[in-house]
This record gives C-alpha cells, structure tokens and sequence, in this order.
C-alpha cells in the first residue's frame, strides 16, 4: 500500500477510535469527581466524562492499580469511603478546588440469600460502604461543590434499594443500605435546595461490571450514556428524584 494511503488509513482509524470532546456536552469544561474510579461503572463514568469534555478526579482504593483510569488524564486520588481520616485528606488535597459534580458510585454488594442466611458483619460493611461512604464524601467536599456551578450530587443507588420492589425478597442487607442512601439523598435535597444543589439518586439497570456479572442486561456503555444524560439535564426542579437511567422515575 502507498505510504500517504497508510497514514490517511491510520489517522482515520484514531479519529475513530478516540471520540472528539463534545464542546456543545453540558459535561464540557465541569469538574466531576467519580468515587469507586478504577473499574465498573465508575470507570465508564470516567471514560464518557472525559470524552465529553470533563475534568474528572476519580478516586480508588489502589491508585498505583488504577492504570485505565489514569491512561484516561484523569487525576486519580486514593479514596476507602469507609476511612474516615481517607475522607478528610482527601477533602485536605482537594481544599480550594472547584467541583461541579459528585458522583458517589463505590458501592458492595455482600449478600445475596435470604434474611436468615444474612451475617449481620456483612450487612454493616454494605451500610458503611453504600450509606455512610457518601455520607462522608458529600460532607467533606460540600465546600468544593459550593465553589461550583452545577453543584450536583449524584448517588448511585439500585432498584434494590425500592421498598416498592422488595416483594421477592433476598439481598437485604445491601437492599437495606441503599434505601438509607435515598433517604440521605431525599434528607440532603431538601436542606440543600436553597442553595441550588440539585442531590439525586440514580439505577443504573442491571449492568454487566463485577458486581452485575455477565448475565446482566445492560453494557456499563449504555448504562453511562444514559446515567450522563439524565444528569446533564437536569435542574433545580429535579432534586430530590430517584430516577432511572434511562430517565423514568422510580417508586421509593
Ligand atoms: N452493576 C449493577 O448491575 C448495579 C446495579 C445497581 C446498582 N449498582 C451500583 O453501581 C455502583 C457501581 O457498581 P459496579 O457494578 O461498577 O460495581 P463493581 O464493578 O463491583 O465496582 C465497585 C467499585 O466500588 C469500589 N469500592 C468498593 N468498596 C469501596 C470502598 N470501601 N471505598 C472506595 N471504593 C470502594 C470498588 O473499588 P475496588 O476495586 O477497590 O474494590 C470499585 O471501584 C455501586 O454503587 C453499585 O451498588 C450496580
């Protein structure tokens, strides 16, 4: 092949490949911070962020493993949610910076029988992780979310997390860890409305990551995309919803 139609081949391939940042994206130019960064839906967070135009600080509990996430020019902080010190050095790196969006994502699953099998050790680890975690998050980096324009707070909770669908049982402990993440979520809005926060909380579907296994509906893909549009159009009216991915509102 001519040397001039290889490099036209190869440049067309890249262009391809690495989508170009959408300027006209509500994400272009915001500053995003994606808990639970190195894999999952997290990781597909910080992806599709970035291609859109976001600086994203994504966080992970071993940031020298996180290597997809820093090969995406994100700025990956070590977070454990369940660390309180963790949470307020974090808080400390990021002082003065401005954050437009928090996404509390990190999330663990631990059981999924039925009540009398549930280890009440585990069902606390779901809480600490799932509830607590963006409890302490959101508190610490309120003062970045001040200094922002968009000051969204989006916590990833689960169908699961429906009173309304629990009819089938099992999976309590983390059922149960999620509902209080709503309630926190419904709790927050409704303190921080004047200021202009919108605080939601979001299903991503059933998606193919660790925690969904390979049997799932969705590809963390499609999850994303939808997870980002809702989001992106979103506005003070909305807060307080838990809402789907796919934008349809979901029963408490
Ligand atoms: N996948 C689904 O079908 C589904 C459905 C409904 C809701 N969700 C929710 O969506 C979120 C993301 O789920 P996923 O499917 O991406 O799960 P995943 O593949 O299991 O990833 C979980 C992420 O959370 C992080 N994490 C766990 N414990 C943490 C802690 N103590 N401190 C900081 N980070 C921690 C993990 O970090 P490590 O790599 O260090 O473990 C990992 O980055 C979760 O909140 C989950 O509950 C998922």
């Amino acid at each position: 092949m001519h040397r001039l139609a290889i490099v036209s081949t190869a440049i067309l391939l890249v262009v391809q490949v690495v989508p170009a940042p959408a300027a006209d994206s509500p994400w272009a130019g915001r500053t995003v911070l994606v808990t639970g960064a190195n894999r999952g839906l997290g990781l597909e967070l910080a992806r599709q962020l970035t291609a859109a135009g976001a600086t994203v600080i994504g966080t992970a509990r071993e940031p020298a493993e996180a290597r997809e996430l820093a090969a995406l020019g994100a700025r990956v902080e070590p977070l454990d949610v369940t660390d309180p010190a963790g949470v307020a050095e974090l808080a400390r790196r990021l002082d003065g910076v401005k954050l437009d969006a928090l996404l509390n994502n990190a999330g663990y699953f631990g059981h999924r029988g039925p009540v009398a099998e549930l280890d009440p050790e585990v069902a606390r680890q779901e809480y600490e992780i799932n509830a607590l975690g963006p409890l302490r998050v959101t508190q610490a980096l309120l003062p970045n979310l001040r200094l922002g324009t968009t000051r969204l707070v989006m916590n990833m909770s689960s169908g699961l997390g429906s009173l309304a669908n629990a009819g089938r049982g099992g999976s309590a402990g983390y059922r149960a860890s999620k509902a209080a993440l709503n309630m926190l979520t419904v709790v927050l809005a409704a303190e921080l409305k004047d200021e202009g926060f919108v605080c939601v909380a979001m299903s991503p579907g059933w998606v193919r990551t660790d925690m969904g296994g390979t049997g799932a509906s969705l590809a963390p893909a499609e999850s994303v995309a939808g997870i980002l549009a809702v989001l992106g159009g979103l506005g003070p009216e909305d807060t307080g919803r838990f809402l789907n991915h796919d934008g349809a509102e979901l029963p408490w």
